[in-house]
C-alpha cells in the first residue's frame, strides 16, 4: 500500500455546517494504519485570506489531491501542502494527500510489466485516477521541478487528461517561474489543464517552516478555490466531448475515447 496517506473528508462537514476536520489515513514509517481528528476550524492558519465560504455557497465536494513533490520529509514543502490542503478542504473539496518523499517508486523504466505491480505504482495511479483536481507543490531544483515529482508524471498519463491542476513551487531564493512553468507543461502533456495563475513560495516567506507570507498565503488559497472550481467544469466538458467519439468535433478528449473502458 501507498505511503502517508491522508483522505480529508469534509462531506459531513457540509451537511452539518461545521468545520472539524477528518484525518485518516496509513503510515508506511508507522506500518499501520492511523486514523485521528483534528479539532478545531479549518482555516488558513496566521495567513489568513478570509473565512470559508458557508455551507450553501460552496461547491460541491471535488475530489482533489494535493501531491507533495518533495523527497525529503522535512522540506519546505510542507507548510505549502498544508496550507493547501486547508484552503481546498475550506473551498468544499474532499482532499488527498500524495506525499512522494513517502512513497517509494522506484525510477519509472517504460514498458515494464513489473513496475505496474509495484504497490506503490498502483497506488499513485490510483489516487490519481480518483482526482479530479490536483494542487502540485514543488522545491524548485536546478530551475526545475524535483526528480521526484517528475517520476511521478512518469508513472501516469491517461489518469491525468482531462483533470485541472494548480501549482505551487518552493524556492530558495528563485522567482520559481521556471519550476512552475515545468510542471505546468508536463501537466499539459498528459493532456491536463492547468491554472493561469500559481504562487511561489520563497525563503522570506517562510520562518521556521511555516508559512508567514500573506501574500503569497492569499494566492495558495486561490488557487485552491480555482482548483475546486474549474476542476469539475473541466472535467465534465471533457467527458460529454468524449461522447463525440474520435473525430476532430472532439478535439483532444476524442484522443481518449475509451481509455477506461467506459466509452
Ligand atoms: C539539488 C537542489 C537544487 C536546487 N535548485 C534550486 C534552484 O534552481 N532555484 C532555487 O531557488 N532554489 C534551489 N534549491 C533550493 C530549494 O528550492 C530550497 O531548499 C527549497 O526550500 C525547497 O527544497 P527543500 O526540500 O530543501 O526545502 C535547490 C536545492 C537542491 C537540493
Amino acid at each position: 500500500m501507498a505511503g502517508v496517506y491522508q483522505r480529508w473528508s469534509a462531506r459531513d462537514l457540509a451537511k452539518t455546517g461545521e468545520w472539524s476536520v477528518r484525518v485518516v489515513g496509513r503510515s508506511r514509517t508507522q506500518g499501520r494504519t492511523h486514523g485521528h481528528e483534528l479539532p478545531g476550524t479549518a482555516s488558513y492558519g496566521d495567513c489568513a485570506a478570509g473565512p470559508p465560504p458557508p455551507p450553501s455557497q460552496r461547491i460541491s465536494m471535488t475530489n482533489v489531491l494535493v501531491v507533495s513533490g518533495a523527497s525529503r520529509p522535512e522540506s519546505n514543502v510542507r507548510s505549502a501542502v498544508a496550507l493547501a490542503e486547508r484552503a481546498a478542504i475550506a473551498a468544499g473539496a474532499t482532499v488527498r494527500t500524495r506525499d512522494l518523499a513517502l512513497t517509494r517508486l522506484p525510477i519509472m523504466e517504460a514498458g515494464s510489466g513489473d513496475q505496474d505491480l509495484v504497490p506503490d505504482v498502483v497506488a499513485v495511479r490510483a489516487d490519481a485516477r480518483w482526482a479530479e483536481g490536483f494542487i502540485l507543490v514543488t522545491p524548485e531544483y536546478h530551475g526545475n521541478m524535483s526528480g521526484a515529482l517528475k517520476n511521478w508524471f512518469d508513472f501516469l498519463y491517461l489518469e491525468l487528461a482531462g483533470k485541472f491542476a494548480g501549482v505551487v513551487a518552493v524556492t530558495g531564493g528563485g522567482g520559481g517561474d521556471m519550476s512552475i512553468i515545468a510542471v505546468k507543461n508536463c501537466f499539459s502533456w498528459c493532456h491536463g489543464f492547468t491554472l493561469p495563475f500559481h504562487a511561489a513560495v520563497r525563503p522570506a516567506d517562510l520562518q521556521g517552516g511555516e508559512i508567514v507570507g500573506e501574500k503569497v498565503c492569499d494566492r495558495i488559497a486561490r488557487i485552491a478555490h480555482d482548483v475546486v472550481r474549474y476542476a469539475p467544469v473541466i472535467l465534465e466538458t471533457f467527458a460529454a466531448a468524449r461522447t463525440l467519439g474520435p473525430g476532430p468535433a472532439a478535439g483532444v478528449a476524442g484522443m481518449h475515447v475509451g481509455d477506461w473502458d467506459d466509452g
